[in-house]
């Protein structure tokens, strides 16, 4: 029988990436790339609308167990409206979209691409600096106008390095590197992989790790402690750290794109060749000795490190998707720090992942299946 036959019963696919197991095996990358494009060309232009429709049906179109091989294939398929199925019909027809290629070659959306590249250069700053006629690096970094905070001025000093993928290699070294650090400062503390290399990505852009104690309270002084400790070994480039504004009694807030109040810090580390397996993922690095990294840490109090965990293992689609499932389909709110039932009226607590999971009543997925 053909696909998308009547004879054939396809599981229906949930409209939540909650609900549907992503590996990293994308079938439908030819489609997923150009959404992705767009999706970043609304997000440019701050039409967040357009932009999440896009994210959804690349979400959506990740999920597949095969290729999409034509347009009837998508009929069932939640979160693909009329404009995702005309890029589909064209990348099927064409090898490509026209709406897509225009958009790699405008310059709006080129300068906007190669601006937010910068640790520390969102789309509001690019917004900025685009309006000022600004197109390239030197034109910024030759405008005695433009102030660059501390951030972005290590954004430019150290892009070459971090605007490079770092490696699983890279990410496994990095943890023995944070593991000894935090070991040294705090004994009992553990640290766990999180972000992309814990959901089993090849590459990252940055690699992120969970830090806590056993002792509830003392996660407080474990970062700037483990701060310290990097700076004396030398390999500190970089660092903003964020002190916790945790408040247990405040609800948690759906709002995904609220950060979270946990103590932690956005670092650029120093890392040697020679501790990497293979050496470095960076060819200059490589000849230097060393590349610069972005490493991202948080500290949540131990009775918060499953909320802290879920939250920080991403993909960030699946996070939205799990809020948006909280709060439309079991009238709960979730984020990174609780979990609260409106009508129950209370917290619900958790010590594990696959506990949150059981109070939304949702079948529990592994990392790697998050990748949605
Ligand atoms: N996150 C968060 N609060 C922040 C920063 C990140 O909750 N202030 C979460 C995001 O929701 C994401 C996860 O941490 O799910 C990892 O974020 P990030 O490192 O940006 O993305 P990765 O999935 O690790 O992908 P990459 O390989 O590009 O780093
Ligand atoms: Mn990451
Ligand atoms: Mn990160
Ligand atoms: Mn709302």
């Amino acid at each position: 029988p053909t696909e998308g036959s009547p004879l054939t019963p396809v599981a229906t696919v949930s409209r939540y990436a909650c609900q549907r197991r992503t590996t990293l095996e994308n079938h439908n990358k030819k489609f997923t790339d150009a959404f992705e494009v767009l999706a970043e060309s609304y997000e440019f232009n701050n039409m967040e609308r357009p932009c999440l429709a896009f994210r959804r049906a690349t979400s959506v179109l990740k999920s597949l167990p095969c290729a999409v091989r034509c347009l009837g294939a998508t009929q069932d398929l939640p979160c693909l409206g009329q404009h995702t199925k005309k890029v589909i019909e064209e990348v099927l027809q064409c090898g490509r979209s026209f709406e897509v290629e225009e958009l790699l070659s405008d310059e709006r959306y080129q300068t906007f691409k190669l601006f937010t590249s910068v640790f520390g250069v969102g789309p509001k700053t690019a917004e900025k600096w685009f309006c000022r006629g600004l197109r390239s690096f030197s034109d910024i970094l030759t405008d005695h106008s433009i102030h660059l905070n501390r951030m972005q001025q290590s954004g430019f000093l150290h892009h070459g390095d971090i605007s490079r993928a770092v490696s699983a290699a890279e990410a496994r070294s990095l943890r023995s590197v944070i593991d000894g650090a935090v070991h040294c400062v705090t004994p009992a503390a553990t640290v766990a992989l999180t972000g992309g290399f814990h959901r089993g990505k090849e590459f990252g852009h940055d690699v992120d790790f969970i830090v806590t104690t056993p002792e509830l309270g003392e996660e407080e002084s474990l970062l700037p402690n483990v701060i310290d400790e990097l700076k004396k070994q030398g390999i500190l480039l970089y660092c903003n750290y964020q002190a916790s504004t945790f408040d247990m009694r405040k609800l948690p807030n759906h709002h995904f794109e609220a950060m979270d109040n946990f103590a932690k810090c956005f670092l650029i580390l120093r890392l040697e060749s020679s501790q990497v397996e293979g050496g470095l993922h960076c060819a200059e690095g490589d000849i230097r000795g060393w590349r610069a990294v972005r490493v991202d840490l948080v500290s949540p109090p131990v009775d918060r490190y499953a909320f802290a965990l879920l939250g920080w293992t991403g993909s960030r689609q699946f996070e939205r998707d799990l809020r948006r499932f909280a709060q439309v389909e079991r009238g709960m709110i979730l984020d990174n720090h609780a979990l609260y039932d409106k009508k129950k009226k209370e917290f619900l607590a958790a010590s594990t992942e696959k506990d949150i999971f059981a109070h939304l009543g949702l079948e529990y997925m592994e990392p790697w299946q998050r990748n949605a």
